[in-house]
């Protein structure tokens, strides 16, 4: 069965756009092949500088995997730092990819720019190393990304070539996969730039834990525009577009066969608001349920540990023997 990884950093509160986008096809996809999901604590320190952040997210992000539908018989979720492997491959990885490889990757260069008069920390340099460290670890086939994930997958793929050519066949080579599309979901306030949590004003985000009350008024104030009729046109009109998308999601339905059904805006926002939160109570219960029972949610994460890092132990085990180390047995 083909072996897909896909990893989510625990920073920020999920909303709807990776539920709509991203996190909604993983449940689905988790019957179709054989998928793990880590929760990629180690690279999150890489912008990370105060403590008791990254635990309490990791903790409330794997609540939210499994509150969402990741079934954990099926699907293997664990968290990065919990598998020292991932930190010791990516110690093999950083000494197979070069200085100038790592000077060319954008993200690094955006997100030390925009961090101009902070810390900028050597992890965020080296941080493609881990993350080709986390896909070869587990001898993943398909990775999906989006397109500003790409350019850390090629590199991924650089690696694993090079190092299978110095010390002999190691790894899988993997691919980027573009996921299988999920609804465009854009901030309600800001309708032509995807719902994004590094946002300063948050008032066009929807957080999945949010209560009913707020998701209602976050879609009453939804920029639409100054004409009347509702259709579906992104390029002229990019907020009922928008609100077309996210209902017709929330309904499994079509956006084109959602506008047949409204003829006024204000009655598009409250069924866009009704549907958003039908959908979401059902999950912010498994959420909370999930949350106040530590030992179980603890049990759930053991248990994608263990199979993680009993195919991650195994890759390492395999890669220190082509390298040549000395074996401490
Ligand atoms: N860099 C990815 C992101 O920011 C997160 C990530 C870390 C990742 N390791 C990965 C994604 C391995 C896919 C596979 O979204």
């Amino acid at each position: 069965m083909t072996r897909v990884l896909s990893c989510i950093q625990p920073t920020g509160d999920v909303h709807l756009g990776n539920y709509l986008g991203a996190l909604r096809n993983w449940v689905s996809g988790q019957d179709k092949a054989d998928v793990f999901h880590g929760i990629v604590d180690l690279h999150a320190l890489t912008v990370t500088e105060k403590s008791d952040i990254i635990g309490a997210n990791t903790l409330q992000l794997a609540a939210m995997l499994f509150a969402v539908g990741l079934n954990p018989d099926v699907a293997t979720v664990f968290v990065q730092s919990h598998i020292a492997e991932h930190s010791q491959l990516g110690w093999i990885m950083e000494c197979t990819v070069s200085f100038g490889e790592l000077s060319r990757m954008t993200q690094f260069k955006d997100k030390s720019a925009k961090r101009e008069a902070e810390f900028v920390s050597a992890g965020l340099f080296t941080y493609p190393a881990l993350q080709a460290a986390d896909i070869l670890l587990y001898d993943a086939n398909e990775v999906p990304v989006g397109d500003d994930q790409r350019q850390h997958i090629e590199i991924t793929r650089d690696i694993a070539i090079r190092f299978n050519h110095r010390f002999g066949d190691t790894f899988v080579i993997p691919k980027a996969v573009t996921p299988t599309s999920g609804a465009r979901v854009m901030d309600l306030q800001n309708p032509t730039a995807k719902m994004s949590k590094s946002v300063d004003d948050d008032s066009g985000v929807i957080y999945l834990l949010d209560d009913p009350s707020k998701i209602e008024k976050k879609f009453k104030r939804a920029v639409t525009d100054s004409e009347t009729d509702v259709v579906f046109d992104r390029e002229r009109k990019p907020g009922v577009a928008n609100l077309l998308e996210i209902l017709s999601a929330a309904t499994n339905t079509t956006p084109q066969k959602t506008a047949e059904n409204y003829t006024r805006y204000g009655d598009l926002k409250s069924a866009s608001a009704e549907a958003v939160i039908a959908m979401l109570a059902p999950i912010q219960k498994r959420y909370h349920d999930l949350l106040s029972d530590r030992a179980e949610l603890m049990r759930l994460i053991h248990k994608g540990n263990e199979r993680a890092q009993a195919v991650a132990s195994v890759t390492l085990a395999r890669a220190q023997k082509s390298i040549g180390f000395l074996s401490s047995k």
